[in-house]
């Protein structure tokens, strides 16, 4: 890490990989940006096209198709790299073969000299940046996962879209697995400086049986995209650009990411979507709502999943 430079390197230069990349390079955010791929050719023509870009970009990135030794001084490592979600397949059948990959990956990256932070969002996202960070050794405020920040825009998203408001003033939660146990904050929601529910009743027109369908959609969204399109690259790209512009800008951002818990919301040992501050140093705190009993219940019931499917590769 240098002071006057902020490097990014991007390991994985598949779809989700560079739909990131393209959204760095054309918000500015960092002065250089490292792309490897174990397909070699493939970072190479990444970069080359990207390049041809700068032209359009409001601020230059030096963009080239580098190597782990770029490691040592980049400021964070953001890892897309593993197997993507086949149709019909969960997140969580992803486990044993992306975990070997990353034991691997880890090993080499820090092999590099690499101190700063690590952004994961392969996929099972929570345990993958569980195994970063067992693997890294680096301290857990500086591993961090996507988690649910993409499930948060899309309940965001949705919410603006039925309720006709500025998803910007739409202030509610996704929390739990990046999968299928995650839930939603009800108990928290709030449009502009009104709770959602106070919102809701004010107008005729919404019914909030609405919001277990808006849920489910939320949830399943992926699945859909995947049936239709193969794969989902855009959303994620995006909210991984979030990230990374709330660390390198000392945002002290709240989003909702995989932060490892420490006695927060009853549990220890465990990286999991939560609301936390974000900002130069990785994670400053993990923000602890008061949740509803049935929202602790789904907490619980989405951290016992992740342990149990993540005990058998961490041996
Ligand atoms: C999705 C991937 C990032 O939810 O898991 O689209």
């Amino acid at each position: 890490m240098r002071n006057d430079i902020d490097r990014v390197v991007l390991v994985g230069t598949g779809a989700v990989g560079c739909s990131f990349a393209y959204a760095m390079l054309n918000q500015g955010v960092a002065e250089e940006l490292v792309l490897i791929d174990i397909n070699e050719a493939r970072a190479e023509g990444e970069a080359m096209d990207l390049n041809h870009g700068i032209p359009f970009a409001p601020s230059p990135t030096k963009i080239w198709k580098g190597t782990y030794a770029d490691c040592k001084e980049a400021d964070i490592v953001v890892i897309t790299a593993g197997a993507p979600q086949k149709p019909g397949e969960t997140r969580l059948d992803l486990v044993e073969k992306n975990a070997m990959i990353f034991k691997k990956m880890i090993g080499e990256i820090m092999d590099s000299g690499f101190d700063g932070i690590f952004v994961i969002a392969s996929n099972p996202v929570d345990i993958l940046t569980y195994v970063t960070w067992k693997f890294s050794g680096l301290p857990k405020e500086r591993v961090i996962g996507s988690g649910t920040i993409l499930d948060t825009a899309r309940l965001r998203y949705m919410l603006s879209d039925y309720l006709d408001v500025d998803a910007r003033n739409i202030h509610a939660y996704i929390m739990g697995e990046h999968g299928d146990t995650e839930f939603p904050v009800w108990s928290h929601a709030s449009i502009g400086a009104q709770t959602l529910e106070k919102f809701m009743d004010a107008h005729e027109q919404y019914n909030k049986k609405e919001l277990e369908n808006i849920f489910v959609n939320v949830r399943d969204a992926a699945y859909h995209i995947i049936e239709r399109k193969g794969a989902t690259y855009y959303g994620i790209g995006m909210g991984l650009l979030r990230l990374v512009k709330a660390i390198l800008q000392n945002e002290n951002s709240i989003l909702t990411v995989a932060a490892y818990l420490d006695g927060e919301y009853n549990h220890k040992d465990v990286f999991i979507g939560v609301p936390a501050v974000v900002n130069r140093n990785g994670i400053r705190e993990i923000v602890e709502l008061n949740l509803s009993t049935e929202e602790q219940a789904k907490m619980d019931h989405s951290i016992k999943v992740l342990k149990e499917t993540m005990a058998p590769v961490l041996d």
